[in-house]
C-alpha cells in the first residue's frame, strides 16, 4: 500500500509527523503565535532547572552505592517496582494526605497517561463506556476515544466536584437489566475517569461527602474509578496559624477502604510526578487495591519487562529519601500561591461582576466563566488579532460540541509572576472589549 495512502487515512498526519513540538498538539502553536501561552499546564522552566539539580545528586549518589553493593538498577526491574521507591514514596505521599499510605500499595508507572493507558486496556475493551466529568482533561478524553475506542459518556460537576446523583442516575441508564457478576476475566462492568483534587480544568476538589457517595455507587454498580491526583501535593491551605502548610485533600482512594464490610476495590489514584516535579521525567505511580495490582503482577507485561520504569523510579527513591523533592514542593507552592493572589487582584480591578471564577485553592488551573452569550471562539479571534495573551477555550474539555463555549481555562503554573500577570491583564482588556462590544449590538 502507497505510504500516501496509509497517510491519507489520518487528515492530521503530515501535520504530526513534522511537528515535534507538544504545544502545537495542544492546538495552538505557542512558539510560532509568540503570544503569552496562559493554556499551558506545564511547571516553570526554573522549577524543571531546580529538579535537574535533585536529579544530577539522586543519580550519582544512588550509583555509587550501587557500585558498592553490586547491585544494578540496569537490570531487569521487580515486578511491583524498585522498594526503595515504593517504601520513600509510601512515607511522602503519608506526610502529604495525612493517612497511611501503604508501600504494597503502590505501583511506578511512566506517568498519569501510562497509567490510565494501561488501567484501560489491562480492565476493559474497545466499545467500553468511561463515565467522566465534564468538563475534564482533554487529553484523556481523546486518547480514551480515539486512540482505544472508548465511549465517553459525560457527568456535569460543580465547585465541589462531580455531582453522584447524576453519576448513578446516568450509570442506571446503560446497567445491564440482568445484573453483573465480577469475574476473573472481567472484573468490572464500567470505568469511571475523574481528577478528584483541583482538578483540571476546573481546580474543583470532591468533597468528603461525595467521595463517600461516589465509592458507594462504584461498589453497587461494579465500576473501577481512576481518579488522576497529580495535583493533590500543589496545594496552599495553611493551618490556622498561616505558618505551616496543613495536608492535601484526600484524594478518592482514602475513601474506598479496606475495613469497609463489602470492600472490593473500585477506586485507583493515578498520579505523577510531572506536575510536581518534571513531565520529561515520565514517571507516575498508581496507589491501587489488591485486585488491580494483581492483575498487573501477573501479566504477562510485567513478567517480560518487570515494572514500568524502572531506572528513573530508583533514582526518584533516592531523590525522596533526601526529603530534597518535599522542599522543592514547598517553594513551588508558595510560588503558585503569590501568582494566584496577584491575579485576583487585576481580576478584581478590571472585571468585578463581568467574570465568574472560584479561586484555586492549588493545582495548576483557573476555570472562567465569561460573560453571557460570550463565546470563547470569538474571544480567542479577537485575541489572535489584537492581544497578546491565549487561554484554553471551554470547548475542548468536553465531547458535547458548544457545551462550554461559554468558558476559558488559564493556567498559572507555567509562567514567571510578572508574564503571567502581564498575560491576565492583556486578557481583561480583550473580555473588556469584546463585551463593549456584544453590549452595543
Ligand atoms: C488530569 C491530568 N492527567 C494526566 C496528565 C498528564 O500526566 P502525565 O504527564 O503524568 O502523563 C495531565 C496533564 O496535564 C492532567 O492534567
Amino acid at each position: 500500500m502507497a505510504s500516501e495512502f496509509v497517510l491519507g487515512m489520518y487528515p492530521e498526519a503530515n501535520a504530526c509527523l513534522q511537528s515535534n513540538r507538544k504545544s502545537e498538539l495542544d492546538g495552538i502553536d505557542a512558539t510560532a503565535s509568540k503570544k503569552i501561552p496562559l493554556q499551558q499546564g506545564y511547571p516553570p522552566c526554573k522549577m524543571v532547572d531546580r529538579v535537574s539539580e535533585i536529579m544530577k545528586e539522586a543519580c550519582q549518589k544512588r550509583l555509587t552505592e550501587e557500585a558498592k553493593t553490586g547491585s544494578n538498577l540496569l537490570h531487569y526491574g521487580f515486578r511491583m517496582g524498585d522498594p526503595l521507591f515504593r517504601a520513600q514514596l509510601a512515607k511522602f505521599l503519608t506526610d502529604q494526605y495525612g493517612y497511611d499510605v501503604r508501600k504494597e500499595r503502590l505501583l511506578a508507572t511512566c506517568g498519569a497517561t501510562s497509567g490510565l493507558y494501561h488501567l484501560c486496556t489491562m480492565f476493559f475493551s474497545p466499545g467500553d463506556l468511561v463515565f467522566a466529568e465534564e468538563p475534564s482533561y482533554y487529553l484523556a478524553l481523546e486518547m480514551m476515544e480515539k486512540d482505544i475506542k472508548r465511549k465517553i459518556i459525560h457527568v456535569p460537576l460543580d465547585t465541589k466536584g462531580i455531582l453522584p446523583e447524576e453519576l448513578e442516575s446516568t450509570v442506571k441508564q446503560f446497567y445491564p437489566k440482568e445484573g453483573f457478576v465480577p469475574s476473573k476475566e472481567r472484573l468490572y462492568w464500567s470505568m469511571v475517569y475523574l481528577i478528584s483534587c483541583f482538578q483540571n480544568p476546573t481546580g474543583a476538589c470532591l468533597s468528603e461527602d461525595r467521595c463517600k457517595a461516589v465509592v458507594a455507587i462504584a461498589r453497587k454498580y461494579h465500576l473501577l474509578v481512576v481518579s488522576d491526583d497529580l495535583y493533590g501535593p500543589l496545594h496552599w491551605s495553611f493551618d490556622t496559624y498561616g505558618r505551616t502548610p496543613s495536608h492535601a485533600p484526600k484524594p478518592l482512594k482514602y475513601f474506598d477502604r479496606e475495613e469497609d464490610e463489602g470492600f472490593f476495590g473500585n477506586v485507583v489514584s493515578n498520579n505523577s510526578f510531572s506536575k510536581i516535579m518534571a513531565p520529561g521525567l515520565r514517571i507516575g505511580w498508581m496507589e491501587g487495591p489488591p485486585v488491580v495490582l494483581a492483575k498487573f503482577a501477573c501479566s504477562a507485561y510485567f513478567v517480560s519487562a518487570g515494572d514500568f520504569n524502572h531506572f528513573t523510579s530508583g533514582l526518584l527513591g533516592t531523590a525522596l529519601e533526601s526529603g530534597a523533592i518535599t522542599n522543592h514542593i514547598v517553594e513551588t507552592r508558595r510560588q503558585y500561591k503569590e501568582k494566584i493572589v496577584a491575579m485576583q487582584q487585576v481580576f478584581e480591578e478590571k472585571l468585578k461582576g463581568v467574570i465568574k471564577y472560584s479561586l484555586p485553592e492549588g493545582g495548576f488551573f483557573v476555570w472562567i466563566q465569561l460573560p453571557t452569550n460570550m463565546n470563547c471562539d470569538d474571544l480567542m479571534a479577537l485575541c489572535q488579532k489584537k492581544y497578546n495573551v491565549t487561554f484554553a477555550c471551554g470547548n475542548k474539555f468536553t465531547k458535547n460540541p458548544g457545551s462550554l463555549s461559554n468558558f476559558i481555562r488559564i493556567s498559572f503554573s507555567h509562567l514567571e509572576k510578572d508574564t503571567f500577570i502581564e498575560g491576565v491583564k492583556e486578557l481583561s482588556d480583550a473580555i473588556l472589549e469584546l463585551k463593549a462590544t456584544n453590549d452595543s449590538q
